[in-house]
């Protein structure tokens, strides 16, 4: 691939001698940038030597932004200086001083000539003034038509950012996502399928199939349905966070995938992986991990749902927590341990030892869990006293009638 700068003319530069400066300076600003794209076709043709410097180097990207703001500082109310004003985003830019692009660059010329900006090899300080540029621009998100052309300019948006947007088109996700590839990128792009799916849009199985190179930090924006059509892989990368948000049918569907894909594994290794998907777990595979003495931790056993976990019995929740069975006492205030605690005969519990409290009384005939519970407004803290006082009371209406 030859340099753009060689081939194309100058115009505004005069002399051979700025010329040849010129082709210096970017040249070397060529290698030093992870961003690189042929300024002819827009397409981002890399060369293998260029993505190599993109990614020795990706530890620059975190950077700019701090030095941005003291740059701004000493600049913000500067005028742009006479004979630098600029209707056009040409190479010249790139020797602008950062307070002179700050001054003379608005959010309409980017926005117009975002394909010259991308083209262009500018320095990551330069990128992150252009950005503040647009972000001023457009202070209620960028439009879908600059977000269309934005290309490897997406690589200077934070999810933050994302969330503002509208993208309605699967095209724009595509070539998003392609820019994304190998960037460090999963942050943004869980925001981007978030946005776009907000918006009512489908994914088709290419894309789900190229989201599978990004840190699976989108699962939760994902319906069953296409969850279903995910890669199975993906639940080997997913972790514990990235499940966080998700939905009750989506773990069901993320717990079948884990499952299948861990199957071969046993006892303790096998724990260790399904951990994280057990809030998909149905009652029955809890009792099978029972007799695997896997010592559930208290923080996993929370992640259980509260209707798979009501049936188990005492013995079987001892068995599954194991030595970690003593910090029940720990969440016995809170869903669903209260609500498991709830079910038991407090006989029962007593005889743990752990001092839990909460459980059926003793001596209590309870045929109807559900009426207790109404009664108690819920499953609360509640002691036998609003069942007690609603029994005297029904005894007492019937001696007297
Ligand atoms: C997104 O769409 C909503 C509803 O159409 C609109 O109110 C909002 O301004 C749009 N935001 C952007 C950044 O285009
Ligand atoms: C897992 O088990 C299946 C058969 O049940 C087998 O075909 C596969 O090779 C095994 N995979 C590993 C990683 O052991
Ligand atoms: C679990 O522990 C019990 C006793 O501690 C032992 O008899 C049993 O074999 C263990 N089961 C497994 C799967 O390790």
């Amino acid at each position: 691939m030859a340099l753009w700068s060689a081939q194309r003319p100058l115009e505004s530069c005069r002399t051979p001698a700025h010329d040849s400066l010129l082709f210096l300076l970017l040249s070397f600003k060529w290698v030093l940038l992870s961003r690189a794209q042929t300024a002819d076709t827009g397409q981002g043709v890399m060369t293998p030597r260029l993505q190599r410097t993109s990614q020795d180097l990706s530890w620059q990207r975190s950077e700019p932004s701090i030095i941005l703001p003291r740059a701004l500082q000493v600049t913000e109310k500067k005028a742009c200086p006479s004979g630098k004003e600029t209707h056009v985003v040409d190479e010249n830019l790139a020797f602008y001083e950062e307070w002179e692009l700050e001054a003379c660059v608005d959010g309409a010329l980017l926005t117009e000539q975002m394909d010259r900006v991308n083209a262009i090899p500018f320095t990551y300080q330069q990128l992150d003034i252009f950005k503040h540029k647009l972000d001023e621009f457009y202070p209620q998100g960028y439009p879908e038509s600059l977000i269309q052309h934005l290309n490897y300019f997406f690589l200077e948006v934070t999810p933050h950012d994302i969330h503002k947007w509208n993208v309605t088109s699967l095209e724009t996700v595509k070539s998003l996502l392609k820019v994304s590839k190998g960037r460090k990128m999963d942050a943004q792009v869980a925001a981007l399928i978030a946005r776009y799916l907000v918006g009512g849009g489908q994914l088709d199985k290419a894309t789900l199939d190229t989201l599978a190179s990004f840190h699976p930090t989108y699962l939760c924006f994902l319906s069953p349905e296409q969850l279903r059509s995910v890669q199975q892989d993906v639940v080997w990368t997913a972790r514990p966070q990235d499940l966080d948000s998700c939905h009750p049918p989506q773990m069901n569907i993320l717990y079948s995938k884990a499952r299948i894909a861990f199957q071969n594994m046993s006892g303790s290794e096998y724990f260790a992986r399904i951990k994280p998907f057990l809030g998909g777990a149905s009652t029955e595979d809890l009792r099978a991990l029972v007799p695997q003495n896997i010592s559930m931790d208290i923080a996993t056993f929370k992640t259980l749902r509260k209707e798979v976990l009501l049936p188990l019995t005492i013995a079987e929740v001892q068995k599954l927590l194991g030595p970690n069975l003593v910090e029940l006492k720990v969440e016995e205030g809170n869903s669903p341990v209260r609500d498991w605690i709830f079910r038991q005969r407090q006989d029962d519990l007593d005889s743990l030892g752990l001092g839990l409290h909460g459980g059926i009384p003793n001596g209590y005939l309870v045929l109807d869990l559900n009426f207790r519970e109404a009664l108690s407004g819920g499953p609360h803290l509640l002691g036998p006293g609003p069942v007690l006082t609603a029994i005297l009371t029904l005894l007492l209406a019937l001696i007297l009638n």
